[in-house]
């Protein structure tokens, strides 16, 4: 009958989530190593966003990522564009280092009507750009300003604007709605506390903790809260207030930086298909190699940085020479061993004209193949021909 409902009494799970914020935090955790808390805290505020129950008149989220270089910090960013958008490019980044006087402010508002170069100027921040990335499904925005620490007042002001009511006004007073937008401040801020000498030893100790797989709740909480007290004491409390999460990226370890290195080997692995002068061949290192990475690309100052740094340098340099010199070719599989001398990498070529479906085999399965030429799947020594022709 019209009007007549049922009673029930049934118990439900506030901590269960839906299934597109699990789909993000499982991205997040493929593409970013440790720094739970952050993605813990990003995939709360999508859900937030998902269920309406955001703040209507404010940007979606605002975070302050504070910690050491090379923790992940944009990378964390990034992964979030990546996983929402598909793009990485979606995020415009701002540094805020190379906006310090008011001519470089125009390059984010534009100048106004008048003004010398007013119609030259496309505003870095403008709706247009803001937008550029959205989908049909998914209209979102993400805003990465980093080492705010170095704002000049004039950006700052802007910032604040932006964090409280989604909203800029640009030099010709054309208004940019930012309340699709999330919004990415970083600062090393939290780092220089933690190498103090009292917590130097507590950062130190974390990432030897990390390298045996503990995990130390309270350590970590301690380096926390010396980010945010550090953070509280150097940025006024109008911004802070208008901040819904501050996240403090720990050190990486030496484990943390072992899944990192598989990571990108794995990318570096996908370049080579994506590009490299059209003629992919695949390369494999021996345990004893990896460690020997691992071991010279371990550096608790810079993190993940040294780390990139190291696989740059004895690695895709020397591959790169292989390239160009055509010592290694389409269809190869390159060993990478370690060296007699146990002080550099080696490299030796173990097999050639491996079609692609061989190289498939042989390599993470996260990696995307190249195109596969037309007559590949029925003849693989076709394919290997296809490989190795394109030569500049
Ligand atoms: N936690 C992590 N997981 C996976 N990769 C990482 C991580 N941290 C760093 N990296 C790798 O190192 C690179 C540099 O890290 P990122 O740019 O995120 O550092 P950052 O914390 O923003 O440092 P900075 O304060 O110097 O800007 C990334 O592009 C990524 O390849
Ligand atoms: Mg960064």
């Amino acid at each position: 009958m019209k009007g007549e409902f049922v009673r029930i009494n049934k118990r439900l799970d506030p901590a269960q989530t839906g299934t597109e914020a699990e789909k993000l935090q499982s991205n997040l955790k493929k593409r970013v190593v440790g720094q739970e808390e952050a993605v813990m805290q990003i995939v709360n505020i999508y859900q937030m966003h998902l269920a309406g129950m955001g703040d209507s008149g404010r940007p979606i989220g605002n975070f302050l990522f504070l910690g050491p270089t090379g923790s992940g910090k944009t990378r964390m960013v990034e992964a979030t564009a990546e996983s929402l958008i598909g793009d990485v490019r979606a995020v415009v980044k701002i540094d805020c280092a190379e906006f310090q006087h008011s001519h470089e402010i125009a390059k984010l508002i534009g100048s106004p009507p008048g003004y010398l170069g007013h119609r030259e100027t496309h505003p870095i921040l403008s709706q247009e750009v803001l937008n550029h990335h959205h989908t049909e499904k998914v209209k979102l925005s993400f805003v990465l300003f980093d080492e705010i620490e170095k704002a000049s007042d004039a950006l700052w002001n802007l910032l604040l604007g932006i964090l409280d009511k989604a909203i800029l006004t640009l030099g010709d007073n054309r208004r940019v709605d930012f309340s699709r937008a999330l919004i990415f401040m970083t600062s090393n801020l939290g780092a220089s506390e933690m190498l103090q000498p009292n917590l130097g030893f507590a950062a130190g100790e974390a990432a030897r903790q990390q390298a045996a797989g503990v995990v130390d709740k309270k350590l970590d909480d301690k380096i926390s809260r010396a980010g945010v007290e550090a953070a509280r004491r150097k940025f006024p409390p109008e911004f802070i207030n208008r901040i819904d999460k501050v996240v403090v990226f720990k050190p990486l370890g030496e484990a943390e930086l072992r899944k990192i290195l598989t990571i990108e080997l794995s990318i570096v692995q996908q370049r080579i298909f994506n590009s490299a002068n059209g003629a992919p061949f695949v390369f494999l290192l021996t345990e004893a190699a990896r460690e020997f990475l691992l071991r010279e690309g371990t550096d608790l100052k810079y993190g993940a940085r040294h780390l990139k740094r190291t696989i740059d340098r004895l690695l895709v340099h020397p591959l790169s020479n292989l390239i160009t010199s055509e010592q290694v070719r389409g269809g190869d599989l390159i060993c990478v061993a370690l060296g007699p001398a146990l002080s550099g990498l080696t490299f030796y070529k173990t097999a050639e004209d491996m079609p692609v479906y061989v190289m498939a085999q042989m390599v993470d399965k996260s990696i995307t193949l190249p195109p596969l030429p037309a007559a590949d799947s029925k003849s693989p020594r076709a394919a290997t021909v296809a490989a190795r022709s394109p030569r500049r």
